[in-house]
């Protein structure tokens, strides 16, 4: 895909990967409309980045919100990229995991997707040019991890979930893929419990990562990505 001139949707889009997902998008002549819920930092971000980023202040687990922002949204405009990125991950036994904590990761990493992909599907079936839905997993949706019980779930649903999609849209000339990073330095360990090192990855290369997917040409279809930092322990 030539992303210049092209439109996408980025969840997630006020801090780590997804600001950086929206910078490079934007860099390649796309334009960005960013969601997520701290309306000061997308406005940052929109100053650092001009008009080609649209801050859209939604939640996303929020359903009708969300069909109602896409319904209105994309009236004359069609979009051709969406990036399911918001995610947030709950860690802890499973006997001390609260029952809120666990509908959290649910309701954000899985249900969010459910009511975006499912809005915005309709309008890339009707897009002439080839569309792309990229799902931001984790390698823990891969690997099973002690006290990621809750997360663990989300992700592995996510790639199931985008497994089926791949095979179910791509004969509408929609592309489906799922990303399984590893650790990236970004605010996630704050909401997390888990904690940053210095060999974590950088949210700067998982965006090139992601260009490089999207800007694959059109009948190449890269359905899973697996990253890793090459040291997976701090060097202290
Ligand atoms: N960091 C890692 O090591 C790592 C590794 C593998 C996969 N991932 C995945 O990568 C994705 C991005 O995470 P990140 O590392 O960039 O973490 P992050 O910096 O904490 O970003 C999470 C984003 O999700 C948004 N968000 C949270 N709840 C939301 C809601 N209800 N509605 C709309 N937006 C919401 C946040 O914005 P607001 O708070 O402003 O709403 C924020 O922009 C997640 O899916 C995560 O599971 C991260």
């Amino acid at each position: 895909m030539n992303l210049h001139g092209k439109v996408a949707i980025v969840t997630g889009a006020s801090s780590g990967l997804g600001a950086d997902f929206s910078r490079r998008l934007v860099d390649k002549g796309s334009t960005v409309f960013g969601l997520a819920r701290r309306k000061e930092r997308l406005d940052e971000l929109q100053k650092e980045l001009g008009d080609a980023f649209v801050p859209v202040v939604l939640d996303v687990t929020d359903e009708q919100a969300v069909r109602s922002w896409v319904k209105d949204t994309f009236t004359d405009l069609v979009p051709d990229i969406l990036i399911n990125n918001a995610g947030i991950g709950k860690f802890g036994p499973v006997d001390t995991l609260s029952t809120e904590d666990w509908h959290t990761m649910i309701n954000l990493n899985l249900n969010a997707v459910f009511y975006l992909t499912s809005s915005v599907t309709p309008l890339l079936k009707r897009n002439e040019n080839v569309c792309h839905i990229i799902n931001i997993a984790s390698i823990a949706g891969k690997l099973g991890n002690a006290n990621l019980s809750g997360y663990n779930a989300t992700k592995f649903a996510l790639g199931g979930m985008s497994d089926a999609l791949m095979k179910e849209l791509r004969n509408d000339g929609i592309k489906v893929t799922c990303m399984y990073p590893g650790s990236i330095a970004t605010e996630f360990f704050t909401h997390s419990g888990g904690s940053l090192h210095d060999r974590m990855m950088q949210s700067n290369d998982v965006a090139t990562a992601l260009i490089n997917v999207l800007e694959m040409p059109d009948n190449f279809l890269i359905d899973e990505i697996v990253m890793r930092p090459l040291f997976p322990k701090s060097a202290k």
